[in-house]
Protein backbone atom coordinates (compact mmCIF):
# COMPACT_ATOMS: atom_id res chain seq x y z
CA UNK A 1 0.00 0.00 0.00
CA UNK A 2 2.70 2.79 1.06
CA UNK A 3 4.79 1.73 -1.89
CA UNK A 4 2.44 2.16 -4.26
CA UNK A 5 1.58 5.38 -2.07
CA UNK A 6 4.75 6.68 -2.50
CA UNK A 7 5.26 5.76 -6.42
CA UNK A 8 1.62 7.82 -7.00
CA UNK A 9 3.53 10.78 -5.17
CA UNK A 10 6.30 10.48 -7.49
CA UNK A 11 4.55 10.33 -10.45
CA UNK A 12 2.37 13.28 -9.36
CA UNK A 13 5.50 15.29 -8.83
CA UNK A 14 6.99 13.84 -12.08
CA UNK A 15 3.84 15.28 -13.88
CA UNK A 16 3.89 18.83 -11.86
CA UNK A 17 7.72 19.49 -13.23
CA UNK A 18 6.21 18.16 -17.26
CA UNK A 19 3.59 20.54 -16.44
CA UNK A 20 6.19 23.45 -15.40
CA UNK A 21 8.21 23.12 -18.36
CA UNK A 22 5.28 22.85 -20.90
CA UNK A 23 4.14 25.74 -19.29
CA UNK A 24 7.49 27.65 -20.18
CA UNK A 25 7.26 26.23 -23.28
CA UNK A 26 4.04 27.74 -23.95
CA UNK A 27 5.29 31.24 -22.70
CA UNK A 28 8.30 31.47 -24.83
CA UNK A 29 6.48 30.38 -27.72
CA UNK A 30 3.77 33.13 -26.97
CA UNK A 31 6.59 35.40 -26.98
CA UNK A 32 8.26 34.71 -30.05
CA UNK A 33 4.68 34.56 -31.66
CA UNK A 34 3.74 37.74 -30.14
CA UNK A 35 7.16 39.43 -31.34
CA UNK A 36 6.66 38.08 -34.83
CA UNK A 37 3.54 39.90 -34.72
CA UNK A 38 4.57 43.16 -33.96
CA UNK A 39 7.18 42.89 -36.78
CA UNK A 40 6.00 44.60 -39.34
CA UNK A 41 8.01 45.44 -41.97
CA UNK A 42 6.58 48.16 -43.15
CA UNK A 43 7.11 50.27 -39.74
CA UNK A 44 11.01 49.32 -39.96
CA UNK A 45 11.01 50.27 -43.46
CA UNK A 46 9.55 53.65 -42.32
CA UNK A 47 11.93 54.32 -39.44
CA UNK A 48 15.17 53.27 -41.02
CA UNK A 49 17.11 56.07 -41.59
CA UNK A 50 18.34 55.37 -45.33
CA UNK A 51 14.55 55.30 -46.06
CA UNK A 52 12.70 58.40 -47.89
CA UNK A 53 11.09 61.10 -45.64
CA UNK A 54 9.04 60.99 -48.45
CA UNK A 55 7.38 57.91 -48.15
CA UNK A 56 6.32 59.10 -44.55
CA UNK A 57 4.33 61.59 -46.18
CA UNK A 58 2.74 59.13 -48.51
CA UNK A 59 1.72 56.68 -46.10
CA UNK A 60 -0.37 59.40 -44.54
CA UNK A 61 -2.86 58.99 -47.54
CA UNK A 62 -3.16 55.34 -47.44
CA UNK A 63 -5.20 55.29 -44.20
CA UNK A 64 -8.01 56.81 -45.96
CA UNK A 65 -10.48 56.51 -42.79
CA UNK A 66 -7.64 57.97 -40.36
CA UNK A 67 -7.71 61.24 -41.24
CA UNK A 68 -5.84 63.06 -38.83
CA UNK A 69 -3.95 60.41 -37.29
CA UNK A 70 -0.34 61.38 -36.19
CA UNK A 71 2.10 60.59 -38.71
CA UNK A 72 5.14 61.97 -36.97
CA UNK A 73 5.24 60.17 -34.18
CA UNK A 74 6.87 56.67 -35.29
CA UNK A 75 5.62 55.29 -31.85
CA UNK A 76 1.86 56.24 -32.11
CA UNK A 77 1.91 54.31 -35.08
CA UNK A 78 3.57 51.55 -33.50
CA UNK A 79 1.16 51.29 -30.75
CA UNK A 80 -1.89 51.72 -33.44
CA UNK A 81 -0.94 48.36 -34.89
CA UNK A 82 0.22 46.50 -32.13
CA UNK A 83 -3.17 46.94 -31.42
CA UNK A 84 -4.73 45.89 -34.15
CA UNK A 85 -2.53 43.16 -34.74
CA UNK A 86 -3.21 41.74 -31.86
CA UNK A 87 -7.23 41.64 -31.91
CA UNK A 88 -6.63 39.91 -35.32
CA UNK A 89 -4.14 37.04 -34.18
CA UNK A 90 -6.85 34.38 -34.46
CA UNK A 91 -9.71 35.53 -35.88
CA UNK A 92 -10.03 36.69 -39.71
CA UNK A 93 -13.20 35.94 -41.03
CA UNK A 94 -15.90 34.38 -38.74
CA UNK A 95 -19.14 34.82 -38.92
CA UNK A 96 -19.57 38.03 -37.07
CA UNK A 97 -22.58 38.62 -34.95
CA UNK A 98 -22.07 42.39 -35.01
CA UNK A 99 -22.35 42.46 -38.78
CA UNK A 100 -18.56 44.00 -38.61
CA UNK A 101 -16.82 41.16 -40.94
CA UNK A 102 -16.32 44.77 -43.20
CA UNK A 103 -13.95 45.82 -40.49
CA UNK A 104 -11.86 43.24 -39.97
CA UNK A 105 -8.39 43.90 -40.88
CA UNK A 106 -6.01 41.59 -42.72
CA UNK A 107 -2.62 40.42 -41.42
CA UNK A 108 0.00 39.73 -44.16
CA UNK A 109 2.74 37.37 -42.66
CA UNK A 110 5.67 35.62 -45.02
CA UNK A 111 4.80 32.66 -47.03
CA UNK A 112 7.27 29.84 -46.20
CA UNK A 113 6.78 27.24 -48.83
CA UNK A 114 9.64 25.54 -49.91
CA UNK A 115 8.84 26.87 -53.63
CA UNK A 116 12.69 26.07 -54.59
CA UNK A 117 15.09 23.62 -53.31
CA UNK A 118 18.89 23.16 -53.76
CA UNK A 119 20.56 20.49 -55.30
CA UNK A 120 23.91 19.07 -54.06
CA UNK A 121 25.75 20.66 -57.14
CA UNK A 122 24.70 23.69 -55.53
CA UNK A 123 21.76 24.29 -58.06
CA UNK A 124 18.29 26.50 -56.77
CA UNK A 125 15.95 24.85 -58.81
CA UNK A 126 12.08 25.62 -58.55
CA UNK A 127 10.65 22.54 -57.56
CA UNK A 128 7.65 22.59 -59.82
CA UNK A 129 9.14 23.48 -63.10
CA UNK A 130 12.46 21.36 -62.34
CA UNK A 131 12.15 18.07 -63.88
CA UNK A 132 13.18 15.51 -60.80
CA UNK A 133 13.20 11.75 -62.40
CA UNK A 134 16.28 13.21 -64.76
CA UNK A 135 18.90 10.66 -63.60
CA UNK A 136 21.87 12.02 -61.64
CA UNK A 137 20.10 15.22 -60.72
CA UNK A 138 17.19 13.73 -59.49
CA UNK A 139 19.26 11.45 -56.63
CA UNK A 140 20.89 14.73 -55.50
CA UNK A 141 17.85 17.11 -55.53
CA UNK A 142 16.37 13.57 -52.79
CA UNK A 143 20.11 13.73 -50.96
CA UNK A 144 19.73 17.74 -50.29
CA UNK A 145 16.74 17.47 -49.37
CA UNK A 146 17.07 14.53 -46.66
CA UNK A 147 19.71 17.39 -45.52
CA UNK A 148 18.41 19.30 -42.48
CA UNK A 149 20.92 22.75 -44.17
CA UNK A 150 17.93 24.66 -45.95
CA UNK A 151 19.09 27.81 -44.95
CA UNK A 152 17.42 30.28 -47.05
CA UNK A 153 20.66 32.37 -47.77
CA UNK A 154 22.15 29.51 -48.82
CA UNK A 155 20.12 28.24 -51.64
CA UNK A 156 19.97 31.69 -53.02
CA UNK A 157 23.35 32.56 -52.79
CA UNK A 158 24.15 29.39 -54.40
CA UNK A 159 21.99 30.59 -57.42
CA UNK A 160 24.49 33.16 -58.33
CA UNK A 161 26.83 30.54 -59.48
CA UNK A 162 24.00 29.41 -62.16
CA UNK A 163 24.10 25.97 -62.04
CA UNK A 164 21.21 24.69 -64.41
CA UNK A 165 18.79 22.75 -63.20
CA UNK A 166 16.47 20.30 -66.17
CA UNK A 167 13.36 22.04 -66.56
CA UNK A 168 10.47 20.64 -67.26
CA UNK A 169 8.37 21.15 -70.43
CA UNK A 170 6.54 25.06 -69.99
CA UNK A 171 9.47 26.45 -67.48
CA UNK A 172 12.35 28.17 -68.45
CA UNK A 173 15.86 30.06 -67.16
CA UNK A 174 18.68 28.68 -65.08
CA UNK A 175 16.24 27.83 -62.11
CA UNK A 176 13.27 26.39 -63.90
CA UNK A 177 11.17 28.79 -62.83
CA UNK A 178 10.50 31.42 -65.17
CA UNK A 179 7.38 29.97 -67.03
CA UNK A 180 6.96 29.91 -70.89
CA UNK A 181 4.29 33.04 -70.60
CA UNK A 182 7.22 35.08 -69.18
CA UNK A 183 9.34 33.56 -71.28
CA UNK A 184 7.78 34.87 -74.39
CA UNK A 185 7.21 38.02 -73.11
CA UNK A 186 8.05 41.30 -73.33
CA UNK A 187 10.14 41.56 -70.50
CA UNK A 188 12.85 43.59 -71.18
CA UNK A 189 15.11 41.96 -68.45
CA UNK A 190 13.77 38.63 -68.80
CA UNK A 191 17.42 37.17 -68.47
CA UNK A 192 18.40 38.98 -65.57
CA UNK A 193 15.31 38.00 -62.94
CA UNK A 194 16.65 36.29 -59.76
CA UNK A 195 14.75 33.76 -56.92
CA UNK A 196 13.57 35.56 -54.16
CA UNK A 197 14.68 34.93 -50.62
CA UNK A 198 10.96 35.27 -49.15
CA UNK A 199 8.38 35.55 -51.79
CA UNK A 200 6.37 38.51 -52.58
CA UNK A 201 2.68 38.39 -50.99
CA UNK A 202 0.01 39.14 -53.42
CA UNK A 203 -2.87 41.57 -53.14
CA UNK A 204 -5.19 40.57 -55.11
CA UNK A 205 -8.35 43.16 -55.40
CA UNK A 206 -11.83 42.57 -57.30
CA UNK A 207 -15.04 44.32 -57.38
CA UNK A 208 -18.18 41.47 -57.22
CA UNK A 209 -21.56 41.70 -58.94
CA UNK A 210 -23.02 37.98 -59.36
CA UNK A 211 -20.10 36.95 -61.41
CA UNK A 212 -19.89 33.68 -58.82
CA UNK A 213 -18.97 30.74 -61.10
CA UNK A 214 -15.92 32.53 -62.52
CA UNK A 215 -14.85 33.74 -58.71
CA UNK A 216 -14.83 29.96 -57.98
CA UNK A 217 -12.67 29.70 -60.80
CA UNK A 218 -10.22 32.88 -59.56
CA UNK A 219 -10.12 31.53 -56.20
CA UNK A 220 -9.42 27.96 -57.78
CA UNK A 221 -6.87 28.90 -60.29
CA UNK A 222 -4.90 31.52 -57.40
CA UNK A 223 -5.43 30.44 -54.12
CA UNK A 224 -2.09 29.19 -53.59
CA UNK A 225 -0.32 32.28 -55.23
CA UNK A 226 -2.23 34.78 -53.40
CA UNK A 227 -2.34 36.34 -50.33
CA UNK A 228 -5.13 38.01 -49.85
CA UNK A 229 -8.08 38.54 -52.53
CA UNK A 230 -9.32 42.29 -51.21
CA UNK A 231 -13.53 41.43 -52.41
CA UNK A 232 -15.48 44.49 -52.45
CA UNK A 233 -19.51 44.35 -52.73
CA UNK A 234 -22.11 47.04 -52.79
CA UNK A 235 -25.55 47.09 -51.62
CA UNK A 236 -26.27 48.97 -54.61
CA UNK A 237 -25.81 48.18 -58.48
CA UNK A 238 -24.03 49.61 -60.52
CA UNK A 239 -26.74 51.17 -62.01
CA UNK A 240 -27.92 52.89 -58.74
CA UNK A 241 -30.56 50.28 -57.32
CA UNK A 242 -30.68 48.09 -54.59
CA UNK A 243 -29.21 44.76 -54.86
CA UNK A 244 -28.77 41.93 -51.80
CA UNK A 245 -25.53 41.41 -50.53
CA UNK A 246 -25.25 37.87 -52.04
CA UNK A 247 -21.42 37.77 -51.43
CA UNK A 248 -21.82 38.27 -47.80
CA UNK A 249 -24.73 35.94 -47.42
CA UNK A 250 -22.46 33.25 -48.90
CA UNK A 251 -19.61 33.88 -47.29
CA UNK A 252 -21.77 33.22 -43.73
CA UNK A 253 -23.74 30.39 -45.55
CA UNK A 254 -20.31 28.40 -46.33
CA UNK A 255 -20.17 28.83 -49.75
CA UNK A 256 -16.41 30.01 -49.82
CA UNK A 257 -15.24 28.06 -46.84
CA UNK A 258 -12.13 26.80 -48.89
CA UNK A 259 -10.68 30.31 -49.56
CA UNK A 260 -12.50 32.14 -46.46
CA UNK A 261 -9.64 32.63 -44.81
CA UNK A 262 -7.89 35.18 -47.62
CA UNK A 263 -10.36 36.91 -48.00
CA UNK A 264 -11.02 40.39 -46.63
CA UNK A 265 -14.60 41.66 -47.63
CA UNK A 266 -15.14 45.05 -48.19
CA UNK A 267 -18.86 47.02 -47.93
CA UNK A 268 -19.34 49.39 -50.43
CA UNK A 269 -22.60 51.10 -48.63
CA UNK A 270 -22.93 54.45 -50.51
CA UNK A 271 -23.40 55.80 -54.04
CA UNK A 272 -21.00 58.61 -55.14
CA UNK A 273 -22.50 61.62 -56.11
CA UNK A 274 -23.17 62.20 -59.88
CA UNK A 275 -23.21 58.66 -60.30
CA UNK A 276 -26.61 58.00 -61.65
CA UNK A 277 -26.14 60.53 -64.47
CA UNK A 278 -22.91 59.46 -65.35
CA UNK A 279 -22.67 55.95 -65.02
CA UNK A 280 -18.52 56.45 -65.29
CA UNK A 281 -18.09 58.17 -61.92
CA UNK A 282 -19.55 54.81 -60.22
CA UNK A 283 -17.44 52.91 -63.01
CA UNK A 284 -14.50 53.98 -60.99
CA UNK A 285 -15.43 54.55 -57.74
CA UNK A 286 -15.84 50.78 -57.25
CA UNK A 287 -12.09 50.59 -57.95
CA UNK A 288 -11.30 53.57 -56.16
CA UNK A 289 -12.78 52.62 -52.94
CA UNK A 290 -12.01 49.01 -53.27
CA UNK A 291 -8.16 49.95 -53.73
CA UNK A 292 -8.38 52.43 -50.51
CA UNK A 293 -10.69 50.51 -47.95
CA UNK A 294 -8.98 47.13 -48.88
CA UNK A 295 -5.24 48.59 -48.70
CA UNK A 296 -5.78 50.22 -45.07
CA UNK A 297 -7.10 47.37 -43.42
CA UNK A 298 -4.29 45.28 -44.48
CA UNK A 299 -1.10 45.25 -41.61
CA UNK A 300 2.43 44.01 -41.96
CA UNK A 301 2.43 45.10 -45.88
CA UNK A 302 5.99 45.57 -47.35
CA UNK A 303 6.69 48.26 -50.35
CA UNK A 304 7.45 44.94 -52.76
CA UNK A 305 4.30 43.25 -52.30
CA UNK A 306 2.15 42.79 -55.63
CA UNK A 307 -0.78 44.33 -56.16
CA UNK A 308 -3.54 42.62 -58.32
CA UNK A 309 -6.61 44.35 -59.55
CA UNK A 310 -8.99 42.72 -62.07
CA UNK A 311 -12.92 43.03 -63.18
CA UNK A 312 -14.43 39.92 -62.08
CA UNK A 313 -14.48 38.70 -65.83
CA UNK A 314 -11.09 38.35 -65.62
CA UNK A 315 -8.67 35.83 -64.61
CA UNK A 316 -4.90 35.92 -64.79
CA UNK A 317 -3.29 32.37 -64.77
CA UNK A 318 -1.59 30.91 -61.86
CA UNK A 319 1.87 30.77 -63.47
CA UNK A 320 2.52 34.36 -64.30
CA UNK A 321 1.27 35.84 -60.80
CA UNK A 322 3.65 32.67 -59.26
CA UNK A 323 6.52 34.50 -61.30
CA UNK A 324 6.26 38.00 -59.90
CA UNK A 325 5.86 35.91 -56.51
CA UNK A 326 9.29 34.38 -56.67
CA UNK A 327 11.66 36.76 -58.89
CA UNK A 328 12.80 39.51 -58.43
CA UNK A 329 13.88 42.02 -61.42
CA UNK A 330 11.18 42.91 -63.57
CA UNK A 331 9.89 45.81 -63.95
CA UNK A 332 6.14 47.69 -63.79
CA UNK A 333 3.72 48.18 -64.14
CA UNK A 334 2.54 45.29 -65.22
CA UNK A 335 -0.25 43.97 -68.33
CA UNK A 336 -1.70 40.51 -68.85
CA UNK A 337 -2.47 39.53 -71.99
CA UNK A 338 -6.07 37.53 -71.76
CA UNK A 339 -7.77 35.35 -73.99
CA UNK A 340 -10.61 37.00 -75.01
CA UNK A 341 -14.56 35.54 -75.08
CA UNK A 342 -17.77 36.35 -75.08
CA UNK A 343 -21.18 34.33 -73.18
CA UNK A 344 -18.50 31.16 -72.61
CA UNK A 345 -15.58 30.41 -73.88
CA UNK A 346 -16.37 28.79 -76.88
CA UNK A 347 -17.20 31.86 -78.47
CA UNK A 348 -13.19 32.77 -78.55
CA UNK A 349 -12.56 36.63 -79.86
CA UNK A 350 -9.44 37.44 -81.73
CA UNK A 351 -6.25 38.62 -80.67
CA UNK A 352 -5.68 39.27 -76.98
CA UNK A 353 -7.40 42.10 -74.16
CA UNK A 354 -4.21 43.25 -72.46
CA UNK A 355 -4.81 44.88 -69.38
CA UNK A 356 -2.16 46.52 -67.32
CA UNK A 357 -3.09 44.82 -63.58
CA UNK A 358 -0.08 44.86 -61.38
CA UNK A 359 2.27 46.80 -59.68
CA UNK A 360 4.35 46.93 -56.09
CA UNK A 361 2.61 48.37 -53.48
CA UNK A 362 5.24 50.99 -53.89
CA UNK A 363 4.13 52.41 -57.36
CA UNK A 364 0.77 51.84 -56.11
CA UNK A 365 1.28 54.40 -52.99
CA UNK A 366 4.26 56.69 -54.76
CA UNK A 367 2.50 56.74 -58.04
CA UNK A 368 -1.12 55.93 -58.59
CA UNK A 369 -2.43 57.37 -55.32
CA UNK A 370 -3.57 54.21 -53.64
CA UNK A 371 -5.98 53.94 -56.12
CA UNK A 372 -6.12 50.94 -58.43
CA UNK A 373 -7.97 52.49 -61.64
CA UNK A 374 -5.47 54.53 -62.32
CA UNK A 375 -3.29 51.87 -62.46
CA UNK A 376 -5.62 49.96 -65.25
CA UNK A 377 -5.31 53.67 -67.14
CA UNK A 378 -2.31 53.71 -69.49
CA UNK A 379 -1.18 56.93 -68.42
CA UNK A 380 1.63 56.13 -65.61
CA UNK A 381 4.15 57.79 -67.43
CA UNK A 382 2.35 61.55 -67.01
CA UNK A 383 1.29 61.48 -63.55
CA UNK A 384 3.44 63.65 -61.16
CA UNK A 385 4.91 60.51 -59.12
CA UNK A 386 6.14 58.47 -61.92
CA UNK A 387 9.63 60.44 -62.35
CA UNK A 388 10.22 60.53 -58.54
CA UNK A 389 9.30 57.45 -58.55
CA UNK A 390 11.50 55.77 -61.43
CA UNK A 391 14.08 57.62 -60.36
CA UNK A 392 13.95 55.92 -56.90
CA UNK A 393 14.27 52.38 -58.41
CA UNK A 394 17.29 52.53 -59.55
CA UNK A 395 16.21 52.01 -63.52
CA UNK A 396 14.11 52.57 -66.59
CA UNK A 397 10.62 51.38 -65.49
CA UNK A 398 8.70 49.87 -68.71
CA UNK A 399 5.47 48.57 -68.87
CA UNK A 400 5.52 45.25 -70.13
CA UNK A 401 2.90 42.39 -70.00
CA UNK A 402 2.66 38.80 -68.75
CA UNK A 403 1.67 36.39 -72.04
CA UNK A 404 2.22 37.68 -75.43
CA UNK A 405 -0.61 38.14 -78.48
CA UNK A 406 -0.07 34.42 -78.96
CA UNK A 407 0.58 33.17 -75.60
CA UNK A 408 -2.23 33.47 -73.39
CA UNK A 409 -1.48 34.87 -69.73
CA UNK A 410 -5.27 34.62 -68.15
CA UNK A 411 -9.00 34.40 -69.60
CA UNK A 412 -11.36 37.64 -70.26
CA UNK A 413 -14.77 36.27 -70.28
CA UNK A 414 -16.96 38.85 -70.77
CA UNK A 415 -20.72 38.27 -70.30
CA UNK A 416 -20.05 34.89 -69.07
CA UNK A 417 -23.58 34.28 -67.66
CA UNK A 418 -26.53 31.89 -67.98
CA UNK A 419 -29.44 34.05 -69.33
CA UNK A 420 -30.52 35.01 -66.20
CA UNK A 421 -27.35 36.30 -65.31
CA UNK A 422 -26.99 38.28 -68.58
CA UNK A 423 -30.44 39.59 -68.27
CA UNK A 424 -29.33 40.39 -64.25
CA UNK A 425 -25.64 42.14 -66.07
CA UNK A 426 -27.81 44.33 -68.30
CA UNK A 427 -30.35 46.11 -65.80
CA UNK A 428 -27.54 46.27 -63.35
CA UNK A 429 -25.05 47.97 -65.62
CA UNK A 430 -24.04 51.42 -65.00
CA UNK A 431 -25.54 54.48 -67.28
CA UNK A 432 -22.92 55.55 -69.47
CA UNK A 433 -21.90 53.28 -71.43
CA UNK A 434 -23.95 53.70 -74.34
CA UNK A 435 -26.25 52.38 -75.89
CA UNK A 436 -26.93 50.53 -72.68
CA UNK A 437 -28.90 47.47 -73.93
CA UNK A 438 -31.11 46.88 -70.79
CA UNK A 439 -32.46 50.18 -71.25
CA UNK A 440 -34.45 48.43 -74.35
CA UNK A 441 -37.44 45.89 -73.10
CA UNK A 442 -36.93 43.74 -76.24
CA UNK A 443 -32.81 43.05 -75.30
CA UNK A 444 -34.10 41.77 -71.89
CA UNK A 445 -35.85 38.88 -73.37
CA UNK A 446 -34.47 36.02 -72.23
CA UNK A 447 -35.36 34.25 -75.55
CA UNK A 448 -33.55 37.03 -77.49
CA UNK A 449 -30.48 36.75 -75.19
CA UNK A 450 -30.59 32.85 -75.56
CA UNK A 451 -30.74 33.31 -79.83
CA UNK A 452 -27.49 35.85 -79.25
CA UNK A 453 -25.42 33.22 -76.73
CA UNK A 454 -26.65 30.42 -79.46
CA UNK A 455 -24.94 32.64 -82.44
CA UNK A 456 -22.71 34.88 -80.67
CA UNK A 457 -24.39 37.85 -82.06
CA UNK A 458 -24.18 41.05 -79.99
CA UNK A 459 -27.58 43.48 -78.81
CA UNK A 460 -26.77 45.49 -81.99
CA UNK A 461 -27.46 43.48 -84.23
CA UNK A 462 -24.28 42.36 -85.41
CA UNK A 463 -22.71 38.38 -85.76
CA UNK A 464 -19.44 38.28 -85.32
CA UNK A 465 -16.58 36.01 -86.88
CA UNK A 466 -15.14 33.90 -84.46
CA UNK A 467 -12.17 31.45 -84.73
CA UNK A 468 -13.46 27.94 -84.37
CA UNK A 469 -12.25 26.53 -80.52
CA UNK A 470 -11.42 22.91 -78.85
CA UNK A 471 -12.25 22.46 -75.68
CA UNK A 472 -8.98 20.52 -75.53
CA UNK A 473 -6.77 23.63 -76.87
CA UNK A 474 -3.80 25.05 -74.23
CA UNK A 475 -5.44 27.81 -72.03
CA UNK A 476 -9.07 26.90 -73.54
CA UNK A 477 -10.68 27.90 -69.82
CA UNK A 478 -9.57 28.12 -66.26
CA UNK A 479 -8.71 25.02 -64.51
CA UNK A 480 -11.29 24.42 -62.08
CA UNK A 481 -14.08 24.63 -64.44
CA UNK A 482 -13.16 22.46 -66.90
CA UNK A 483 -12.04 19.63 -63.90
CA UNK A 484 -15.29 20.12 -63.13
CA UNK A 485 -17.08 19.79 -66.60
CA UNK A 486 -20.11 19.22 -66.19
CA UNK A 487 -20.80 21.69 -63.30
CA UNK A 488 -20.00 24.42 -65.88
CA UNK A 489 -20.63 23.00 -69.07
CA UNK A 490 -22.49 25.73 -69.53
CA UNK A 491 -19.75 27.88 -69.96
CA UNK A 492 -17.61 25.20 -71.70
CA UNK A 493 -19.51 25.12 -74.54
CA UNK A 494 -22.54 26.48 -76.38
CA UNK A 495 -25.85 25.54 -74.24
CA UNK A 496 -28.05 26.06 -77.79
CA UNK A 497 -26.00 24.96 -80.45
CA UNK A 498 -27.26 21.75 -82.09
CA UNK A 499 -25.27 19.21 -81.61
CA UNK A 500 -24.47 18.86 -78.14
CA UNK A 501 -20.98 16.48 -76.29
CA UNK A 502 -21.47 16.00 -73.26
CA UNK A 503 -18.02 14.85 -71.94
CA UNK A 504 -17.42 11.81 -69.46
CA UNK A 505 -15.67 13.18 -66.55
C1 LIG B 1 11.73 40.55 -37.41
O1 LIG B 1 12.22 41.05 -38.65
C2 LIG B 1 13.62 41.10 -38.72
C3 LIG B 1 14.01 41.79 -40.02
O2 LIG B 1 13.02 41.67 -41.01
C4 LIG B 1 14.19 39.69 -38.63
O3 LIG B 1 15.60 39.75 -38.64
C5 LIG B 1 13.72 39.06 -37.33
O4 LIG B 1 14.16 37.73 -37.29
C6 LIG B 1 12.21 39.12 -37.21
N1 LIG B 1 11.80 38.61 -35.93
C7 LIG B 1 10.82 37.76 -35.78
C8 LIG B 1 10.52 37.35 -34.40
O5 LIG B 1 10.18 37.34 -36.73
C1 LIG C 1 24.92 24.91 -43.53
O1 LIG C 1 25.57 25.35 -44.71
C2 LIG C 1 26.52 26.39 -44.51
C3 LIG C 1 27.05 26.83 -45.85
O2 LIG C 1 27.15 25.79 -46.76
C4 LIG C 1 27.62 25.91 -43.56
O3 LIG C 1 28.54 26.96 -43.30
C5 LIG C 1 26.99 25.46 -42.26
O4 LIG C 1 27.98 24.95 -41.41
C6 LIG C 1 25.92 24.41 -42.52
N1 LIG C 1 25.25 24.05 -41.29
C7 LIG C 1 25.00 22.79 -40.94
C8 LIG C 1 24.28 22.59 -39.66
O5 LIG C 1 25.31 21.84 -41.65
C1 LIG D 1 -26.78 50.32 -48.08
O1 LIG D 1 -26.32 50.12 -46.78
C2 LIG D 1 -26.23 51.31 -46.01
C3 LIG D 1 -25.60 50.98 -44.68
O2 LIG D 1 -26.20 49.86 -44.12
C4 LIG D 1 -27.62 51.93 -45.85
O3 LIG D 1 -27.52 53.13 -45.14
C5 LIG D 1 -28.19 52.19 -47.24
O4 LIG D 1 -29.52 52.67 -47.13
C6 LIG D 1 -28.18 50.91 -48.06
N1 LIG D 1 -28.61 51.24 -49.41
C7 LIG D 1 -29.44 50.51 -50.11
C8 LIG D 1 -29.80 51.00 -51.47
O5 LIG D 1 -29.88 49.45 -49.68
C1 LIG E 1 -25.78 30.54 -49.76
O1 LIG E 1 -26.33 31.77 -50.14
C2 LIG E 1 -26.50 31.94 -51.54
C3 LIG E 1 -26.93 33.38 -51.80
O2 LIG E 1 -27.96 33.76 -50.95
C4 LIG E 1 -27.47 30.91 -52.05
O3 LIG E 1 -27.66 31.06 -53.44
C5 LIG E 1 -26.90 29.54 -51.76
O4 LIG E 1 -27.81 28.54 -52.18
C6 LIG E 1 -26.63 29.39 -50.27
N1 LIG E 1 -25.94 28.13 -50.06
C7 LIG E 1 -26.15 27.38 -49.00
C8 LIG E 1 -25.32 26.15 -48.89
O5 LIG E 1 -26.98 27.67 -48.15
C1 LIG F 1 17.25 61.18 -58.64
O1 LIG F 1 17.97 60.66 -57.53
C2 LIG F 1 19.21 61.28 -57.26
C3 LIG F 1 19.87 60.62 -56.08
O2 LIG F 1 19.65 59.25 -56.11
C4 LIG F 1 19.01 62.77 -57.02
O3 LIG F 1 20.25 63.40 -56.85
C5 LIG F 1 18.25 63.39 -58.18
O4 LIG F 1 17.95 64.75 -57.88
C6 LIG F 1 16.95 62.64 -58.43
N1 LIG F 1 16.29 63.20 -59.60
C7 LIG F 1 14.99 63.42 -59.63
C8 LIG F 1 14.45 63.97 -60.90
O5 LIG F 1 14.26 63.20 -58.68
Amino acid sequence: MGRSHLSVRIRIRRHKVFLLCLLGIFVISFLHYYKALHNISLLQELSSPSTHLKTLKLFSGIFWSFPATDFNSQNDIYKHSHLKAKLDSNVILTDPPDGTLHKHPFVLHDDSTPFFIQTKSGAVCYREGTDMDNSASHRRLLQHNNKKNTSKDNIINAGKKVVRCPCQQGWHGPHCGIPTIVYHSNLPSKSKVTPRKVPRRVINAININHEFDLLHARFHELADVVDVFLVCESNFTAYGETRPLYFLQMILNGTFDYIKHKILYIFLDHFPDGGRADGWIMDDYLRTYLTKNGMSRIQGLKLDDVFLINDADEIPVRDGILFLKLYDGWTEPVGIHMRKSLYGFYWKQFGTLNILSACTAAMLFKVYKNDGILLRRRSYYSMSGFREYENSTGRILLPWAIGSPVHYAGWHCSWCFKPEGIYYKLISAQNGDFPRWGDYGEKKNLNYIKELVRTGGWFDGSVPNYPPTDTEEHMYAPKYLLDNYNKYSYLLENPYAKEKHTKLT
